[in-house]
């Protein structure tokens, strides 16, 4: 990855990694890898051929050879548009189950380092800056209380027309966030080189401006 530039943002559900992301590959004309999207479509290949989330051998066999392509806004899994459907709070349980595995993420390193080119990359995900991309020029750990994490995806739900109930929400992500923590393989953490964001407090804008000169002051001191 020499010469390539890279920005890692990893952090727990719903913390705004992938809006942040995508807003600052925008402005930086970088690409943008949702790596939380391979864990979605591997679980949603398994589900769709009958696979169970805990065979990790088959698993992994799928995550292998997954038939995937990302067209602008839009998913396609063996060249259908998925994208509403690895959303579902069931996939993110599938992902979470599959993303515990050893194989299953060594399936997918390599598809996931594929995404940087010397245009730039912004990734996001929980082991960007620790695994995938361990050279990364910065690494930044988003995160916001539970309680605001779980009524930013309640909110994000009402507004994309979907039934929601704040309570199950809250459940569902405490319960990923802490079985993405508990693992061995790639753990969500805050590792030590990373930059701690608490976002609570802030908008959108605010967290896009805030990695933004963070991205900037980095690149002056190289
Ligand atoms: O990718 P991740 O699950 O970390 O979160 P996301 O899907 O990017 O963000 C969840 C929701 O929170 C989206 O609707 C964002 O617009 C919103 N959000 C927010 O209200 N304030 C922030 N500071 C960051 C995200
Ligand atoms: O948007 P949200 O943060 O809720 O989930 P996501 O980023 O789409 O990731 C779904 C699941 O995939 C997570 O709960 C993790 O278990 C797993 N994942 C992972 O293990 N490593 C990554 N780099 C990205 C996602």
């Amino acid at each position: 990855m020499l010469g390539i530039a890279i920005l890692a943002i990893d952090g727990p559900s719903a913390s705004g990694k992938g809006s942040v992301a995508q807003r600052v590959a925008e402005v930086l004309e970088f690409a943008y890898l949702d790596s939380g999207a391979l864990y979605r479509l591997t679980a949603l290949a398994a589900q769709r051929a009958g696979v169970g989330w805990n065979d990790e051998h088959s698993v992994a066999q799928i995550a292998q050879s997954l038939d995937v392509r990302f067209e602008n806004e839009r998913v396609l899994l063996a060249g259908q548009d998925v994208s509403a459907v690895i959303r579902s709070e069931s996939i993110g349980v599938g992902a979470s189950q599959v993303a515990a595995f050893a194989a299953v993420r060594q399936a997918l390193l390599a598809r996931q380092r594929a995404f940087a080119t010397k245009q730039g990359l912004v990734a996001d995900g929980r082991d960007m800056g620790s695994v995938v991309f361990p050279d990364a020029q910065l690494k930044i750990f988003l995160t916001a209380t539970a309680e605001v994490r779980a009524e930013r995806r309640y909110q994000q739900l009402i507004a994309r027309g979907e039934s929601a109930d704040l309570a199950a929400i809250t459940r569902d992500l405490q319960s990923r966030d802490e079985r993405d923590a508990a693992r061995t393989e790639a753990p969500l953490r805050q590792w030590h080189d990373a930059l701690l964001l608490e976002t609570s407090g802030l908008n959108l804008d605010q967290v896009v401006e805030c990695v933004l000169s963070s991205w900037k002051t980095r690149m002056q001191s190289l």
